[in-house]
């Protein structure tokens, strides 16, 4: 794929949807201050919502850390170029509105050609938020980005489905001990193996440390049930096991549900009924992160 057109525009300071692994992001020169800020007009964010930066390397993640603990580069060694965010002290480089001010940046090296080769042929990192309107559940394919935010962006860069399906795991190594703030497809026990026993999540005030953290968050516009739906009205279930006439069947592994997961939100969505209820997904801990995106969305 040509990527000169993408690359260009994002060195003028525009603003371009990529494919990574996960979801589709939002991308901008991520030391343009001015560039950055357009992400979060996009997108109706909050500014105090710090995003995620993307790195085509180790190298590239230590230029931009004031601090590059051994944890960092354990965790990036393991699971780089992958679904992981590791959030480390900032240099001064990266401009305060990518980060909402706070002293820290969030990085992330994608395991995506494409996003990997458009880093490099920008030569540099590409802040990115899942590239959705704020709250609204994050884009898998280049047409539900089109669909949301075709008319705010310069240009969409399709990489067909994202494969993994749902966000990063996002793992604070910027304390004493890692703290896990966002689970993903890379389970709590795997990245346990590489640096212990994370740590509990206290929140400090201020910015908002962890906006994956606001409880409402991934949602479908059709209120959604987490088990028994309401008594009234006509509703659409989503199931594993148990078979509900006119449902949506998802697979049984949390990594095949996990990627079909917001396709089929979206799909339950344009159905227009009264409710979405899910069949709970299994108690363990490889579904913790599935857990919590449908537990984000059944917040009302
Ligand atoms: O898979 C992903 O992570 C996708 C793709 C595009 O890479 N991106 C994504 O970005 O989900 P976003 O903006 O929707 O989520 C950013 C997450 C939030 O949970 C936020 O709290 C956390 O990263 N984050 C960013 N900077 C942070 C910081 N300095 N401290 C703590 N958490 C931070
Ligand atoms: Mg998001």
């Amino acid at each position: 794929m040509d990527l000169s057109l993408a690359a260009m525009l994002l060195r003028r300071g525009e603003l371009v949807a990529i494919p990574t692994e996960t979801v589709y992001g939002l991308a901008a020169n991520a030391l343009d201050a001015a560039a950055v800020e357009k992400i979060f007009a996009a997108k109706g964010r909050p500014r105090t919502s710090p995003l995620i930066v993307h790195v085509d390397s180790i190298g590239m993640a230590r230029s931009l850390a004031a601090d590059w603990p051994p944890a960092a580069e354990a965790l990036a060694r393991r699971f780089w170029p992958g679904p992981l965010t590791l959030v480390v002290r900032k240099r001064a480089a990266i401009p305060d509105i990518a980060t909402a001010g706070l002293p820290t940046v969030a990085l992330r090296m994608p395991a995506h050609p494409i996003a990997l080769e458009l880093i490099r042929a920008c030569g540099f990192p590409l802040a990115a938020p899942s590239a959705n309107p704020f709250t609204e559940l994050s884009p898998t394919t280049a047409e539900h980005v089109r669909q949301a935010l075709g008319d705010r962006v310069a240009m969409v860069v399709d990489g067909g489905a994202c494969p993994v399906g749902i966000e990063s795991a996002v793992v604070s190594v910027a304390g004493a001990t890692p703290v896990l703030l966002r689970p993903g497809s890379i389970s709590r026990e795997r990245i346990e193996e590489v640096v212990g026993p994370l740590g509990e999540f206290v929140s400090t005030g201020g910015a908002d440390p962890s906006p994956g953290m606001h409880r409402r968050h991934y949602s479908p516009r059709t209120p959604l049930y987490l088990g028994d739906p309401p008594p009234e009205g006509r509703g659409v279930w989503l199931y594993r096991e148990r078979a509900r006439e006119g449902g949506i069947r998802m697979p049984s592994d949390a990594e095949g549900y996990a990627a079909r997961l917001y396709e089929t939100l979206r799909e339950l969505d344009l159905r227009g009924a009264d409710w979405i209820a899910v069949e709970p997904p299994p108690d363990e801990p490889e579904w913790e992160a599935v857990r919590d995106r449908l537990t984000r969305a059944a917040e009302r």
